[in-house]
């Protein structure tokens, strides 16, 4: 009857304004990665760096739409993302924690992290050398300010590391996507037996 098919405008409605904020969402990110990718004089590969980031974000939209936009399992956007790089079903890779959903926007910041990190451990690490190894593992944690995710990246088996001179994007993205957005602390190590980034999200992150 009428009042079924008003029913049925108004969630249509709520769905359009919905998606078009995300949409335009999406858009400030890319402009985002655009800025920064080509502000250093755009060399060789800039273009395919650019690329290989919107493909990241891409996917976790994959993951985020097979879930109808409700969240994201953690383990599901970190296999998409870090596979993608270390290859499909790569044993190189090593997750641990239990299922945890995230909300869209956190899910949407943590894969555009693991794709930071998984490029620098193709560039410079773990997945530089065959025998090279990434452990995430995550954790809820309680803290004196209340609970926390604590997700752990650890690279072993690669070559020996030694810390940088210079920071570039992707250490800017690490370190600061993460806190900037959701509250988090976020820390980003060198030592010689490989990268290790620790990540503390404090827990409304999470559906
Ligand atoms: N996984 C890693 N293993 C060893 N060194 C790394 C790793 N990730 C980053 N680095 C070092 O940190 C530097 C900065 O990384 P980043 O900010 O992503 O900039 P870029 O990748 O453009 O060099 C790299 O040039 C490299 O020396
Ligand atoms: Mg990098």
């Amino acid at each position: 009857d009428i009042s079924d098919r008003k029913q049925a405008d108004e969630r249509q409605r709520v769905l359009i304004n919905e998606l078009n904020h995300r949409v335009k969402n999406t858009l400030a990110t890319v402009q985002a990665l655009a800025t920064y990718t080509f502000r250093r004089g755009s060399d060789d590969d800039a273009l395919s760096r650019f690329e290989g980031r919107l493909m990241a974000l891409s996917r976790a939209h994959n993951v985020l739409t097979d879930e109808s936009w409700s969240g994201a399992n953690l383990r599901d956007i970190a296999a998409d993302t870090v596979e993608s790089i270390a290859g499909q079903g790569s044993n190189r890779l090593r997750l641990q924690g239990a299922d945890l959903y995230l909300k869209p926007q956190l899910a949407l910041s943590i894969a555009t992290v693991l794709h930071e990190l998984s490029t620098n451990a193709a560039k410079y690490g773990a997945l530089s050398s065959p025998e090279g190894r990434i452990s995430l593992s995550w954790t809820i944690e309680e803290e004196s300010s209340g609970q926390v995710l604590k997700i752990i990246w650890e690279e072993s088996a690669g070559p020996i590391v030694s810390p940088p001179l210079k920071k570039g994007f992707g250490t800017r993205v690490i370190e600061r996507s993460l806190s900037q957005e959701h509250q988090a602390k976020v820390k980003l190590e060198f030592p010689f037996t490989g990268v290790r980034c620790e990540m503390e999200i404090p827990i409304i992150e999470v559906v």
